[in-house]
């Protein structure tokens, strides 16, 4: 279901918020964004914004939210560095430059631990409700880490279109349309599925961007024995479960 308005926005979620003025703020704010956005929101139930960090269950009763500072299972994983992690040895482990377009920001997950481990991240979304998760998570992270990641709403193709802005890397990892092992809860990971769908224009955004040369390299996150999204990667950088297939950009 796709509404239209917010009568109907208010027909398909349920609302839960407090009298202070940061969660009647947060309630206006992403009240707003939704309406400016629709999008299909039939997976959702309930956006709970009486807390610090919004909660979103579905009609199963399945949570999902966005928390960077007290999720530490999937927000700080304290390890690695720059050098040896197998996601930023894909990336050129720094030698290209520190700058990362994350096409696919989905749970911010991959996006800070990037920007942990000294990468500068620019991350981009396009479903609405995980980019208000987002944007409201990173909003309460301390000014030198909000430096360092940022999320921009957009479809993958229009940001590489539109923004005028090169990067040293660009870092994609779409949806598989089958099952693969996740690091997450497997509840959180039902969820997600259901809010995001399967991301069926992967192909076309690995395409436009190494065509659109907005970074020296273009790094992509399969499953380890998921077929090529796109033939001919430079290199692949092979860990037990995933794989990351990288292009190389002729700037
Ligand atoms: C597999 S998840 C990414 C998970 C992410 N790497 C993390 O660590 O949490 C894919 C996410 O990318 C988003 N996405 C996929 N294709 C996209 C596109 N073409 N434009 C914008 N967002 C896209 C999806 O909406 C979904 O949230």
């Amino acid at each position: 279901m796709v509404y239209r308005d917010e009568i109907e926005l208010d027909a398909v979620i349920e609302w839960i918020y407090s009298n202070e003025p940061s969660s009647l703020e947060l309630l206006s704010s992403w009240k707003q964004f939704l309406k400016e956005h629709p999008s299909d929101l039939h997976s959702i139930k309930k956006i709970d914004l009486s807390g610090d960090i919004p909660i979103l269950t579905d009609h199963d009763g399945r949570k999902l939210s966005i928390d960077f500072i007290n999720n530490a299972q999937n927000y700080n994983k304290k390890k690695g560095s720059m050098k040896t992690e197998l996601i930023s040895k894909a990336l050129g482990s720094g030698r290209l430059g520190h700058s990362v377009l994350d096409l696919s920001a989905g749970l911010g997950i991959d996006s800070i631990f990037l920007s942990q481990l000294g990468y500068k991240v620019t991350a981009v979304e396009r479903n609405p409700v995980l980019f208000l998760a987002l944007d409201t998570a990173q909003k309460k992270l301390s000014d030198r880490q909000k430096e360092n990641l940022q999320f921009e709403f957009a479809s993958a193709k229009n940001f590489l279109i539109f923004s005028e802005k090169i990067f040293d890397v660009i870092y994609f990892d779409p949806m598989f349309p089958e099952k693969k092992k996740s690091a997450l809860p497997r509840q959180e990971m039902v969820m997600f599925r259901h809010l995001v769908g399967s991301d069926d224009d992967a192909k076309d955004v690995v395409e436009t961007a190494i065509k659109l040369k907005r970074a020296k390299r273009v790094v992509v996150k399969r499953p380890i024995k998921a077929p090529l999204l796109l033939e001919r990667p430079q290199n692949q950088v092979e860990g037990k479960l995933i794989r990351f297939d990288v292009y190389g950009v002729n700037l």
